[in-house]
């Protein structure tokens, strides 16, 4: 069994946490008055970042912030700060996460997100530390049967090596709890993450040619790209277009804080969804960000992008019903707080 504390008195060390989502959970366990360790390699993050949180907590919840330039996989110097802090609880989001990549590099997303998160639980229960909240994916679901997706939709084959490192992951996690029933695993199954945090201070960073929709579409807006390729209009929606469950990135960090509040002593297996329960088209996010950023924004109808589903999005209720949180921004904060962030820093944290 967990130990039960207060948040003021719980550790709860963070891989990936200079990363997008890992940073937005970072100032939200701070203000929610936890301590925190981020763990990360800046593989895919700023060391920027780690400062930009600080200045958005400000000086005294700062000090409850410690950042290790450390990577998961190392396992020495994870060893070493587990040896170094008292921790509590994890939060695992490290890990590769470029659908498109995965396919042409199989071996390395599967040597890092697996090889990682066998690290990570090892090292812990060496430490006796037994919670652990992991970033799965709304993409275990596969081809949906029925809409909105519960926690009881079946699983289904993933259709890319990233989809399956997190389907993998998951049953990883719950496998340890079989075999040790004192492991406490939270499994979030995020959907669409999109926005900023509302200072203007941080925001999605993608190296190089965005893969996801909305960084794309920011991108046109700030004039970077020419327009918008809309990935197929022939969907079985209301538009034609793809239609997804967009949620706030601050939204997400405040369900990481509600899994942690909620997770507080006991143990077992516990899956919830995060995202809002309301599909946007991909026109529809066009219009919103239009909206945002006071231009309308250019786009053309392309050929469908494989591997995409029609429509995806959540049930939340389960995540209100127990854990009480659900998500208070909608998708025009979402495409506000992006457009704050994009238009501020056009070149990301570089600038
Ligand atoms: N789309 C475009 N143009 C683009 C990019 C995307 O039209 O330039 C469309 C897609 O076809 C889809 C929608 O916009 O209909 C959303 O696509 P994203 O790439 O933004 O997001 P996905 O839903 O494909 O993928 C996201 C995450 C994955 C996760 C998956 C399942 O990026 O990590 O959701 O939850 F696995």
């Amino acid at each position: 069994m967990s130990q039960q504390k207060a948040p003021q008195d719980t550790c709860v060390l963070v891989t990936g946490g200079a990363g997008f989502i890992g940073s937005h959970t970072v100032v939200e366990l701070l203000k929610a008055g936890y301590k925190a360790i981020i763990v990360d390699n800046l593989y895919n993050a700023s060391p920027v970042v780690v400062d930009r949180i600080k200045t958005i907590v400000g000086d005294d919840l700062a000090q409850n912030l410690k950042f290790y330039e450390v990577d998961v996989n190392d396992r020495e110097a994870l060893n070493q700060v587990f040896d170094d802090n008292q921790i509590d609880r994890v939060i695992h989001f490290a890990g590769y996460k470029a659908v498109g990549e995965s396919v042409h590099k199989p071996i390395e997303y599967y040597t890092n997100n697996l090889g990682n998160t066998l690290t990570l639980v090892d090292v812990m229960r060496n430490h006796g530390c037994k919670d652990i909240i992991f970033s799965s994916s709304a993409t275990v679901y596969g081809f949906p049967d029925k809409l909105p997706l519960t926690e009881e939709s079946p699983k289904k084959p993933a259709t890319n090596p990233y989809g399956w490192t997190k389907w993998m992951i998951e049953q990883i996690l719950t496998d340890l709890h079989t075999a040790d029933p004192e492991w406490n695993v939270v499994l979030l199954r995020y959907f669409n993450p999109i926005g900023a945090h509302p200072s203007g201070l941080m925001g999605e960073d993608p190296k190089g040619i965005p893969n996801n929709l909305l960084p794309y579409v920011a991108q046109v807006a700030v004039g970077k790209r020419d327009y918008v390729h809309v990935y197929g209009n022939d969907y079985n929606t209301p538009d034609g277009t793809g239609v997804r469950d967009y949620i706030h990135v601050c939204d997400r960090g405040t369900g990481h804080v509600a899994a942690l509040n909620w997770m507080n002593g006991r143990t077992g297996v516990e899956i919830f969804n995060l995202g809002t329960g309301k599909g946007t088209s991909v026109l529809q996010s066009i219009k919103a960000f239009s909206k945002a950023c006071g231009k309308d924004l250019p786009y053309k109808i392309e050929p469908r992008r494989p591997g995409d589903v029609d429509a995806n999005y959540a049930d939340c209720s389960k995540a209100k019903r127990m854990m009480g949180w659900e998500a208070k921004y909608d998708i025009d904060d979402m495409c506000r707080d992006g457009w704050n962030w994009q238009s501020h820093n056009p070149n990301g944290y570089e600038s």
